[in-house]
């Protein structure tokens, strides 16, 4: 029993967290010549097996996003040409489209890289375990997401057990970042990880060296400083290395407070 519970367990740690059929498969019967042979996954899931023929990936889905992107006047209007947009392959087997989560007013925006098992079941940005590790990263600096950070990922569906996007998927995906920037108007940014920063600010040196500096952003004609940091994931998994997440949240804060942005503890009523 207890095997089969951490067997179980494994499999949800890696990804595999979703039934695709009413009925378990006997994949071994389904083997053996039998009239009344259990059906595939895919012929018994009517819906995957409709979006897998309607989602169309067309050569001009680059073209696609950013035309429906830039007719985006609003947030809410670039959520919803977003949910529309069926040119990005991930769409397929993600349960929702995860666009943000916060207050864009705050004028502090994370970005961080793609959603997880949890932001795909939810819809919402960083609300696993690493979204716990870095709402405790925004309150260490005054910012919390129902007050004055805005937090969303370069990826707006779950790749599939959380591979990394592929070139294609990014690209599709980083016109309504883009936009999404843009109409967000942040004064502050922040990249969480290296994924991030490659496609946000186009560097592919390794987070270490990035981390802990300032660039610059633009956004329609002025520049907008932008810090790359280490991922809460990352975190997670190596905790020596908070302090250098911290260093980096206190230059984040200092920044805010000389562009006159206010956070929690001097926020007044
Ligand atoms: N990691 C990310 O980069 N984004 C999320 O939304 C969750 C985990």
């Amino acid at each position: 029993m207890s095997d089969t519970l951490s067997t179980l367990n494994w499999l949800v740690e890696a990804g595999a967290d979703e039934a695709m059929a009413e009925q378990p498969v006997d994949r071994l019967a389904a083997k053996a010549p039998s009239p009344a042979r259990a059906p595939t996954a895919l012929a018994a899931s009517p819906i995957r097996a409709q979006a897998r023929a309607e989602i169309p990936v067309s050569g001009d889905m680059i073209g696609n996003a950013q035309a429906l992107a830039a007719a985006a006047t609003s947030l809410a209007e670039l959520q919803a040409a977003l949910e529309a947009f069926d040119g990005c392959a991930l769409k397929r087997t993600a349960t929702n489209t995860v666009f943000a989560d916060g207050v864009a007013a705050g004028r502090v925006l994370f970005i961080g890289e793609a959603p997880g098992r949890d932001e795909d079941r939810i819809g919402k940005p960083f609300v696993g375990r690493a979204g716990q590790l870095l709402d405790k990263m925004l309150a260490s600096i005054g910012l919390d997401r129902k007050t004055n950070a805005y937090i969303t990922n370069v990826i707006n569906w779950r790749p599939p057990d959380n591979r990394d996007p592929t070139p294609e998927e990014a690209a599709a995906c980083l016109p309504f970042l883009r936009r999404h920037i843009e109409l967000a108007n942040p004064a502050v940014i922040i990249l969480l990880g290296a994924v991030a920063a490659r496609h946000v600010v186009g560097v592919s040196d390794g987070i270490m060296k990035l981390r802990g500096r300032w660039l610059e952003y633009r956004v329609g004609e002025h520049m907008v400083p932008l810090m790359p940091t280490l991922h809460p994931a990352y975190l997670l998994r190596q905790p020596a290395h908070k302090k250098l997440a911290w260093r980096d949240l206190q230059a984040v804060r200092d920044k805010m407070h000389a562009i006159g942005l206010p956070d929690t503890t001097t926020q007044s009523n």
